[in-house]
């Protein structure tokens, strides 16, 4: 089963509420979506590029790290497997240019790309699939290209352990399931997945949850 089959459900219920979700509004993600704003900024801050640059971004939700995308002047190729999301996102900017889609499955006849961006959208993958995903977007890169994501990820197992049994303990039933359920990787596994991808990747820690991951194509690849 795809993870679209997955997780779609749970994005349609979730899109009426997610922005109050990551304005703190949903106790048991408060520190999820700690410094939200920011993490957003630290992903458009990391590509740098010049206005006009083509982005694709997976898992567009309601369309946050899109906008501050087209405040940057960047052209933005948006992919997103909920409908209610996408209904939200259009909403919202009514100009984007958004598809059905999802990051192991991109509509054809897409130009390539300067940069691939997501935020809070990569951990919806199997580590398997997070591989596939990386090897083929590299595929999608302009030569110079980088990817930006910020998600979730856990320094190790025993760190990933110790916060699904802090929610627990915190009587935090709702992200302690989504914490075992989803797919959070471990950063060893995940520097993995982006080396065989070809890829060089820098990470740096964004909140207790949130890593940002700056991915550029290795010289030789
Ligand atoms: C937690 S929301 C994040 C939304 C937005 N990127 C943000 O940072 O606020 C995760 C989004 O990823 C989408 N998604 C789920 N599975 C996906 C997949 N396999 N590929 C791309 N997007 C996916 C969901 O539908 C949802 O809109």
């Amino acid at each position: 089963m795809g993870s679209e089959a997955l997780f779609n459900s749970l994005f349609d219920q979730w899109a009426e509420d997610y922005d109050q979700a990551v304005a703190g509004g949903h106790p048991e993600y408060i520190e999820v979506f700690e410094g939200y704003a920011n993490i957003l900024k630290s992903v458009v801050d990391s590509l740098a590029l010049p206005k006009g640059s083509v982005v694709m971004e997976f898992g567009v939700g309601t369309g946050n790290l899109t906008s501050l995308l087209f405040a940057e002047g960047y052209r933005v190729i948006g992919i997103e497997p909920s409908a209610a999301m996408r209904e939200k996102a259009k909403a919202k900017l009514p100009d984007l240019e958004l598809h059905e889609g999802h990051f192991l499955n991109v509509p054809s006849g897409l130009p390539s790309v300067d940069a691939i961006v997501s935020t809070y959208a990569f951990h919806h993958l199997t580590d398997e699939m997070k591989d596939q995903a990386l090897r083929d977007l590299v595929k999608r890169l302009n030569p110079g290209g980088k990817i930006a994501f910020a998600d979730t990820v856990f320094r190790d197992e025993g760190t990933k352990l110790a916060m699904q049994r802090e929610a627990e303990e915190r009587g935090f039933h709702e992200l302690a399931l989504d914490l075992k359920r989803e797919y959070y990787p471990v950063m060893s596994r995940l520097e993995r997945a982006f080396c065989q991808a070809g890829l060089t990747v820098r990470m740096k820690q964004l909140n207790r949850y949130v890593w940002l991951m700056v991915a550029e194509l290795n010289r030789e690849a």
